[in-house]
């Protein structure tokens, strides 16, 4: 469609910022926290671990100020489970709560509006001793963990994210990585803790409900719309089973209280689905989240399966570069987009189609939790970090987003990958995201200066004229 006039930004657009605790706080042992287990993890050599990640745990009030210059009206930050309950339930640690309460409070100081993901890929290790999300009792431990959260700052905090990524963690726990020596859970079991989040979401969102009126609540997806390879229509058909399979199956349970019922039948058909106990469903309908927050990066292209294991390629994928499933879809090459350094593809489009999609089909409020471009930013003598690949990356990204607004999608804020510089799930510190760059590689901490790059300043401006120029 093409307008004659782009609709403006909304005059109350969270324009934002993200990390996650274990990406950027480092501090991994400090006051009381426990292991979580990406602590427990296994790191591939040379790339840097969590143990200090960007420091942000000590550092904290350097970095706010500096998104207060960069003009942030929103930082999106999670909460380390590990350090307000460091048993996973029972005790709450009072020094991780004091910690958390002074990041919100040093964003209330600039205006800037905390927006609190509660669990973003660290579960508590001694959780996952206890059989983790396969355990229900998890389930309890995070309803009992949020509790503490709504209790001790929800006068202060008015957007909640439960789950970040609920998809990613599913569909690709190899990305987020495993304990030393350890297997992946079957697919069995992957569905079986799929649904015990869910249970455990559908419960917190209705608690945050019932103790805090005035806070807004829901899931953090990782959405990503399929083209078809071809307008053939086995190939459309391939591309429809894995938005289902990825995207809408995850998506649908929050909104609409059950599982999509083309996924069911998937499910099903191969033995994987859940066990559902007496009450489930009533749990999953008897909840509902006030907007969807997605993380957007790329697209992907899909064509039909072969019915056999060519359909599965041989290349390394993560959350963004699909693999294939024998007898569901096979992944495709396009064209017509980009690519990153790392091989994620680069779709401005795709990401106003996907904001369309998701428009259409939940008719909810759209918030950005996260978009952006790895890469391996350089410091320069003078200090200065030239990084016009991420500045032309947002430009097209927010234009496309400012199309998407003209279409009629109601968007709450945009909170792009990253504030500063964090350690990439899987691929160390050389993987660049944040505006502010932050002086360490993968191995030597060096000084940890943190270094406004272009994009800082392009953001600043663009911030400060509410997107009028894109
Ligand atoms: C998202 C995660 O999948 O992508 C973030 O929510 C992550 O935690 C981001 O950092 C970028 O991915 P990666 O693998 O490059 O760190």
């Amino acid at each position: 469609m093409i307008y004659q006039k782009l609709l403006d930004f909304p005059q109350d657009f969270l324009w934002g910022a993200s990390t996650s605790a274990y990406q950027v706080e480092g501090g991994w042992d400090a006051d009381g926290k426990s292991p979580s287990i990406i602590d427990m993890y296994e790191h591939p050599a040379g790339y840097a671990d969590f143990t200090v990640a960007s420091d942000h745990y000590h550092r904290f009030e350097e970095d706010i100020a500096l998104f207060a210059q960069m003009g942030l009206k929103a930082y999106r930050f999670s909460i380390a489970w590990t350090r307000i309950l460091p048993n996973g339930t029972g005790e709450v640690n009072r020094a991780g709560v004091e910690h958390y309460r002074a990041v919100i409070r040093a964003c209330r100081k600039y205006n800037i509006e905390p927006i609190v993901t509660m669990y973003h890929f660290d579960l508590p290790w001694c959780l996952e001793q206890q059989g983790g999300w396969l355990n229900r009792a998890t389930i309890d431990a995070f309803e009992a963990y949020c509790r503490v959260l709504l209790e001790e700052y929800g006068d202060a905090v008015k957007y909640w994210l439960t789950i970040n990524e609920q998809n990613t963690m599913i569909l690709h726990p190899g990305a987020i990585g495993l304990p030393k020596g350890g297997v992946l859970p079957s697919r069995r079991e992957l569905y079986q803790m799929n649904h015990h989040m869910m249970l455990a979401q559908a419960r917190v969102m209705k608690l945050c409900h019932a103790m805090c009126s005035q806070a807004k609540i829901g899931p953090a997806l990782n959405l990503t719309a399929m083209y078809p390879e071809t307008c053939r229509p086995e190939d459309a058909i391939a591309a429809h089973n894995w938005e289902v399979l990825r995207c809408w199956n995850f998506a649908d349970v929050p909104v609409f209280g059950w599982y999509h019922p083309l996924a069911v039948r998937y499910l099903e058909d191969r033995g994987l689905m859940p066990d559902v106990q007496p009450g489930d469903r009533e749990t999953l309908s008897g909840a509902h989240p006030d907007f969807i927050a997605m993380n957007y990066y790329s697209t992907a292209t899909i064509a039909a399966s072969r019915g056999d294991a060519s359909d599965v390629s041989a290349r390394a994928g993560d959350q963004q570069i699909m693999l294939g499933e024998e007898g569901v879809y096979r992944a495709a090459e396009n064209p017509y987009v980009g690519k990153t350094k790392y091989g994620w593809v680069i779709d401005p489009t795709g990401f106003r189609y996907t904001l369309r999609k998701v428009c259409e089909r939940y008719h909810l409020p759209i918030l950005i939790t996260e978009n952006g471009i790895g890469a391996p930013d350089v410091l320069e003598d003078d200090g200065s970090i030239h990084d016009p690949y991420r500045i032309e990356f947002y430009e097209q990204h927010l234009h496309a987003m400012r199309e998407a607004i003209t279409d009629g999608v109601e968007m709450m804020g945009y909170c792009p990958w990253s504030a500063l510089d964090v350690v990439s799930t899987h691929q160390g510190y050389a993987k660049r995201y944040g505006f502010i760059y932050v002086d360490r590689d993968e191995q030597d901490c060096r000084s940890m200066r943190r270094l406004p790059k272009d994009s800082f300043y392009w953001y600043q401006k663009t911030i400060a004229e509410n997107g009028k120029n894109l």
